[in-house]
């Protein structure tokens, strides 16, 4: 059972400044967690990568960071939805080095490669949701 704490924040993302904020708060909010450095470093790229992309692809979005809880393990949700055009192939986009946006198409495979968990939730014209999670390690 996963179980929401108080921890948590909800950003409204739509320029480039949003993308800096939140990932500056997500740094601090994964320190606050007990993450390690390395770890700090992969959850706030998680923020910024989703985060931009909310911003070249989808115009306007939302990022929600959550304290989550499983059994005696702690970690960190990082969830970033919008109701842009949607991801058409989904085995192109977690692919590395494809891009329809002249980008290095890094972001999403990244993403997944650094986080625990990671749930894409997408249809054409209907939007994007993306939820990833990491663990703390006991
Ligand atoms: N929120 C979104 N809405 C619609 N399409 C998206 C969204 N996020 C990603 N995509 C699509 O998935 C592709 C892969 O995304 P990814 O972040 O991996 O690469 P990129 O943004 O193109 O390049 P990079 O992140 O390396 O600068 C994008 O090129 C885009 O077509
Ligand atoms: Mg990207």
């Amino acid at each position: 059972m996963k179980q929401n704490d108080d921890v948590g924040r909800n950003f409204v993302i739509n320029k480039e400044p949003d993308v800096a904020s939140a990932t500056q708060v997500t740094r601090i909010i994964a320190k606050d967690l007990g993450f390690s450095t390395v770890m700090q470093m992969m959850i706030a790229t998680t923020v910024s990568e989703l985060a931009t992309n909310i911003v070249k692809y989808a115009d306007k979005g939302y990022i929600t960071i959550g304290c989550i809880r499983q059994m005696q393990q702690l970690g960190i949700e990082v969830i970033a939805e919008d109701r842009g055009p949607g991801i058409p192939d989904r085995v192109k986009a977690l692919s590395d080095n494809i891009s329809t946006g002249n980008s290095l198409g890094l972001g999403l495979p990244g993403v997944r490669r650094m986080m625990d968990e990671f749930l894409m939730d997408s249809s054409e014209g209907y939007g994007t949701k993306i939820v990833t999670r990491k663990w703390k390690p006991f």
